[in-house]
This record gives structure tokens, sequence and C-alpha cells, in this order.
């Protein structure tokens, strides 16, 4: 998505603004706290912390979150995901190049075939591998013991993370949209890191439309930034976001060209829905992915679409705020 910047661009903010200690990773306070009380009772028993799952919307913090949990143990971290992983051989490379106690991070884990799944349950639940050398009538299993490790998976999709995989985890944590004063708390952050001088209101501007999403926060910030550096003087006030953002056409509540596009598809192609998610990918040619992943689950919070067995419904809420009349109710009986 082109207004979301290019995937490196984002990878290099992400590092710079990660958060590395527990007191700058803003809210999310439930999960925090048990987090830290799953590490330090696995601590007390002298033993690696339960396996984790974590599931939210894209740029939420679950990597940051991963990362969090290895600097409390103090043991290494290593990163894998779930598409990257396509043989047996690959996974047990992985395990058994662990330390006792590592974490083994694995992004995207609903990507993760089905045989490999099979691999990992008995290297969750008893530390061991059973591999097969061979093929065929000479093929025999043999059982590689590894070094104890949490896995912490990460995802974005829970539906799709198999039953049988789910229950092997300790603890699954959700991440929830953030709430504003949260978000104007990591862009003030944010802004002294990249030494960027910053109003307040824009600084709130900025809030309202970043989606409750750190990363996307993060990325407006840096985008207004160019703005205030090429058209004002390098300071970002409420005047400079503005433009920046009537510019890269994005509303005062953070709704993009596309969102728009898929609300007035809805509403002017389907009749306000419902409309099934592939009927409504093609007609707006954006991936199902695309839709499920970064533009639905805003749109759904805003209350400007919801779901229904039979497809997407977009709300009065919506045309209401795409300065559209509401739509005459159908009359039901
Ligand atoms: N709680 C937080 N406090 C401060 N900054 C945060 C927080 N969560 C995330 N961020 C910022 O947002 C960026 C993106 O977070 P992160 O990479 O952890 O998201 P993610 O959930 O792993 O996303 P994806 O699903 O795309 O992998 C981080 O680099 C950090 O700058
Ligand atoms: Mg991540």
């Amino acid at each position: 998505m082109s207004s979301q910047g290019s995937k490196n661009e984002l990878d290099n903010l992400d590092l710079t603004l990660r958060p590395q200690r527990w007191e700058d990773y803003v809210g999310q306070e439930k999960v925090k706290k048990n987090i830290r009380i799953i590490i330090e009772a696995a601590k007390q028993r002298n033993e690696p912390p339960e396996h984790l799952l974590f599931y939210g919307n894209p740029g939420l913090g679950k990597t940051t979150l991963a990362h969090l949990v290895s600097k409390e143990i103090g043991t290494e971290i290593r990163i894998t995901s779930g598409p990257s992983l396509e043989k047996a051989g690959d996974l047990a490379a992985i395990l058994t190049n662990l330390n006792e106690g590592s974490i083994l991070f694995c992004d995207e884990i609903h990507r993760l075939n089905k045989t490999l799944e099979e691999y990992l349950y008995p290297a969750m639940e008893e530390f061991k591998l059973n591999l097969i050398l061979g093929r065929g009538p000479m093929a025999r299993t043999t059982e590689l013991k590894i070094p104890r490790f949490t896995l912490i998976g990460s995802t974005t999709r829970l539906s799709l993370v198999s039953a049988p995989l789910r229950s092997r985890f300790g603890v699954i944590f959700g991440l929830n949209f953030y709430n504003l004063s949260d978000i104007e708390r990591i862009l003030q952050r944010s802004s002294r890191i990249l030494n960027i001088e910053a109003d307040d209101d824009a600084l709130k501007i900025i809030a309202k439309s970043s989606r409750f999403t750190p990363r996307t926060a993060n990325h407006l910030l840096k985008r207004v930034r160019d703005f205030a550096q090429v058209k004002g003087n390098g300071r970002i006030t409420k005047e400079i976001t503005k433009q920046a953002f009537d510019s890269l056409e994005i509303d005062n509540i953070g709704l993009l060209a596309e969102d728009r596009r898929i609300l007035k598809t809805i509403i002017n192609k389907f009749n306000g829905g419902p409309v099934g998610l592939k009927t409504l990918a093609a007609a707006t040619a954006e991936e199902e992915d695309t839709i499920l992943d970064i533009y639905e689950p805003y749109l759904m919070r805003l209350g400007f679409i919801i779901r229904t067995p039979r497809g997407r419904v977009a709300t009065d809420l919506a045309r209401r705020h795409l300065g559209l009349k509401a739509q005459k109710r159908k009359l039901l009986f």
C-alpha cells in the first residue's frame, strides 16, 4: 500500500522506534501484567516460560512484545516465520540449534504448513523431534532431543491457527487497538527519538488518524515530518499536518482513499450490502487478505462495516462520514 510506505522503510522505522524496555511499551496493560507474572513464575521455578501465542492486527506490537519477553528472561531470541519454513529439515535445523531456554519467535504462524505443524507438536510438548530418515521401505524414524525452549507464535489471524496447535500454547494473548492517549504518548516518544519538534495539537491530529495502531502512527509522523521539512521550517504544526494529510488523501479519522473506495463500493455497487468478501475484493481490485488484515478491522472498529453471515454491510455511520444520505429502512413486514 503506497500510503503505508514500502516494506523496507517500515522495517527500519520499526527497528529505530521499537521499545526496548517495558516502560516504553505503552498500553496493553493487562497483557503486559500477565506476561510478566508468567515470566516471574517461570524464573522462580528455573524453567523456560510456557509457549505463548500473540494475535492482533498488523503493527499493534506483537514482535515488540516477543523481544521484550526475551530481554526480561535474559535469553536469546531466534526469529523465523511460518511461510519461511518449508521442509521438516528447515524446522529441525532451527530447533536442534537452539540453546537451553532460547526463545523461538515464529511470525505468521498461521501460515506454517500442516506437515510441519505435526513435527512441532512433540517439540513443543516434550522437547523432542521425530524425524523420518530415508524413503520407502528403508525409512526409519529417529527421535532427537532438543533443548527446552519457549515458542512465541504471532499471528494476525487467530482463526487460521489450527485447534491442535493453539491448544499447545500455554497462554494466548490478544492485542487490541490502542486508545488515543496511548497513541499520543507513543508519538511523543517517537518525536523525541527522531529529534522532531512537534506541537501537541499536531500530534493529536496524527493520533486521531493513526487507526489506533502504533506502527501507523509512527509512519504518519515521519510523513508529516517530510512535509514540515519541505513546506515549513521543520516544526510539525497543526497546519502542516493538515496539509500533509490532504496531500496523502488521509482524512480526519485516518481513512485512506482505499478505505473510502471499499465503503463506496459496498454502498453504491451493492446497495449497502451484504456483499461477500470475494465479490468485494474483485469489485475493488484489492486482495482478500489486505481487506481482512488492513482495511476491515479498522472499518469495523469505527462501526462503518458490520459482518453478517451473508457478507459485509456498510452502516449509516459510514454513509454520514462520506457525506451520503442515510439508507431508507427496508420494511421487514
Ligand atoms: N505498545 C507499544 N508502545 C510503543 N510503540 C509500539 C508499541 N507497539 C508497537 N509499537 C511500535 O510499532 C512498531 C510495530 O510493532 P510490531 O512490529 O511489534 O507490530 P506487530 O504486531 O509485530 O506487527 P505485524 O503483525 O505486522 O508483524 C514497533 O516497532 C514500535 O515502534
Ligand atoms: Mg511482527
